[in-house]
């Protein structure tokens, strides 16, 4: 299957088989969610079709926790785990200190949430997420409907504020019109384009 695969897909395969080496046995353990976090999730299926690993999983999102149990792996809800050995989640953008954008996936605050409840958090990225600075990636923004273009005018202040001039903010569009996360929230895609200091985005 590897020899088959573009070189793309066998960076995101790679990052991913290389997170397997810190799961085991008895562990609680997040899924992430997107085609890398996939990945993961295919190669912890496979070492439990071959009886190698015994976890219980908690999924960032539906299309994430569908793929586990079609993959034969145990998946609970986060209040019944209650806390999380580890979870192990895509990127869209990293810098060479390890700043990210996550959340391209849609998934954010779902992620976020897990992640917090999770004893340690691992990225796993291709070399194409690399870059100088963030930004290039819109930066999404889960917000609830109730409002949300008051939401965005106020978030459009706050990052002028912030020295952000001239940014595109849009509410993400699926082809039924704005797009809607599992929680049933929309996103904003804040379209940054650099970003200098990372922190000041980061709550
Ligand atoms: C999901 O909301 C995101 O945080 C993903 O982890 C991110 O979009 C990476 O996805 P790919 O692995 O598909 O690039």
């Amino acid at each position: 299957m590897f020899e088959t695969l573009s070189a793309h897909e066998k960076a995101k395969y790679s990052a991913a088989k290389s997170a397997t080496e810190l799961i085991n046995s008895g562990m609680f353990v997040g899924l992430g969610t997107g085609s890398t976090a996939a990945w993961f999730v295919k190669c912890l299926g496979e070492m439990i079709t071959n009886n190698k690993l015994d976890i219980t999983a908690v999924a960032t999102s539906e299309s994430t926790k569908r793929l586990a149990e079609e993959n034969g792996i145990l998946v609970k809800e986060l209040n019944e785990a209650g806390w999380l050995d580890i979870t192990v989640d895509g990127a869209d953008e990293f810098d060479s200190n390890f700043q990210l954008i996550k959340g391209g996936g849609g998934a954010l605050l779902r992620e976020k949430i897990v992640a917090n409840a999770s004893h340690k958090m691992i990225v796993i990225a291709d070399h194409s997420k690399e870059v100088p600075h963030l930004g290039s990636f819109p930066l999404p923004v889960e917000v609830v409907k109730f409002g949300h273009s008051v939401t965005l005018q106020l978030i459009g202040k706050l990052i002028e504020k912030l020295g952000f001039e001239k940014c595109k903010l849009v509410v993400r569009q699926d082809e039924f019109g704005p797009a809607e996360t599992d929680e049933g929230n929309f996103i904003l895609d804040l379209h940054l384009n650099k970003i200098h200091d990372p922190h000041l985005l980061s709550y």
